[in-house]
């Protein structure tokens, strides 16, 4: 892989009209998976790493295996990005360890539960940035909360996620304040809510407007066409992989996932990070499930990893393709480094677009 920011990949992705899915990985399968799924259809790729996978994996571990996935896929443009950052603390500690590009979740705070207000997010953002455009590192923000319009219920999973129930207006990014929010940090893609949020447990019914407001991001984009837009708990929670999950030992209610439809119209609209995690999950403990199932006398876990990492592989590819990701790779002529990235921040060359 060749490692890219994430600013240089989605102006990328703006200037060719496609989405970069973001999945998450926390140990060698996934990223495998991911990689696999990259290399077969010829698409750059967003990794991003949460806190808990910090933890699980630790830095020194996942340094070693972005390193080894460099000589394993040298010409694939890969963003390893730090997914909810915190605080700036966490962001400088991803800096440190190799990540292009850092997302400080302003909107929580550091609890990972409590709401913040907006003169808070906006000054612990701005923060961020300054210190991660000097080395060139990108920057994701977020405004308004993750959350279900069904419920007004914020989602806590893992540890991440606002308590309680929220407001409307939490719940979804007004259009104006967005302006004032990217113009005030300095950030290279916003994170905006409309209803999607973590976890398998988004929807109760196929979503619909009233449940997944895809019109705010009609209007964000319109007051900031060139401000790229990010769609967190975007996992489709697709019915045949509850079905494999159910069908051999698993516990899963029905629920509902955002549509790929209603994605592929966010592209349309300034979407271009998409982040999925929920659905790569299912794929893998779905195929765990039904070796274990199928054979209970088997110790050997290669034999239920290997088709789990596949499974991974598979949605991987269908959403790369999905978003029009497959086929960019090889368009990516040069990729900047980050002293060169630094250095079109210092010199002002930052907006609209850092032109690749
Ligand atoms: O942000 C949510 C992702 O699903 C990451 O989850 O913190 O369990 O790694 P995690
Ligand atoms: P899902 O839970 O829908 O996969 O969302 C993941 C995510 O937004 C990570 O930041
Ligand atoms: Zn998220």
């Amino acid at each position: 892989m060749s490692k890219i920011t994430l600013r240089q990949l989605l102006d990328h992705a703006a200037e060719h009209d496609y989405g970069v899915p973001a999945f998450n990985m926390s140990n060698m399968e996934q990223a495998m998976a991911i990689m696999a799924a990259a290399n077969e259809v010829d698409a750059p790729v967003i990794i991003q790493v949460s806190r808990g996978a910090r933890a699980y994996a630790t830095d020194v571990m996942l340094e070693h295996m972005i390193a080894g996935l460099s000589r394993l896929y040298p010409n694939i443009p890969v963003c390893i990005h730090l997914d909810h950052g915190n605080t700036p603390r966490t962001c400088v500690t991803a800096i440190q360890a190799g990540f292009t590009s850092v997302m400080m979740d302003g909107s929580l705070q550091e609890d990972g539960k409590t709401p913040t207000c907006w003169d808070e997010n906006v000054k612990v953002t701005r923060k961020v940035v300054d210190i991660a455009h000097l080395f060139g590192v990108s920057v994701e923000g977020e405004l308004g909360v993750l959350g279900s319009l069904v419920t007004g219920a914020g989602e806590t999973e893992d540890g991440h996620g606002a308590e309680g129930v929220l407001r409307r207006d939490q719940l979804l990014t007004d259009s104006d304040e967005a302006v004032t929010f990217v113009q005030e940090t300095g950030v290279d893609a916003l994170a905006i809510a409309m209803g999607t949020s973590h976890g398998a447990y988004k929807f109760d019914r196929e979503p619909d407007g009233a449940i997944l407001a895809m019109q705010v991001v009609e209007d964000i984009h319109r007051k900031l066409p060139n401000t790229h837009l990010v769609m967190h708990g975007s996992s489709s929670v697709p019915q045949d992989l509850q079905d494999v999950i159910n069908q051999y030992g698993g516990q899963m209610l029905q629920t509902w996932g955002v549509p790929v439809e209603e994605i592929q119209r966010g592209i349309r609209f300034g979407v271009r990070k998409i982040n999925i995690d929920t659905d790569n999950r299912m794929a893998m403990s779905g195929q765990i499930r039904r070796i274990l199932y199928q054979h209970p006398g088997e110790l050997d876990p290669r034999k239920y990893l290997l088709p789990a990492r596949e499974a991974m592989t598979r949605l991987c590819t269908q959403r790369l393709e999905e978003f029009s990701t497959a086929g960019k790779g090889s368009k990516i002529r040069k990729i900047f480094t980050l002293n060169e990235m630094a250095e079109r921040y210092v010199s002002g060359i930052s907006g609209p677009y850092l032109s690749c």
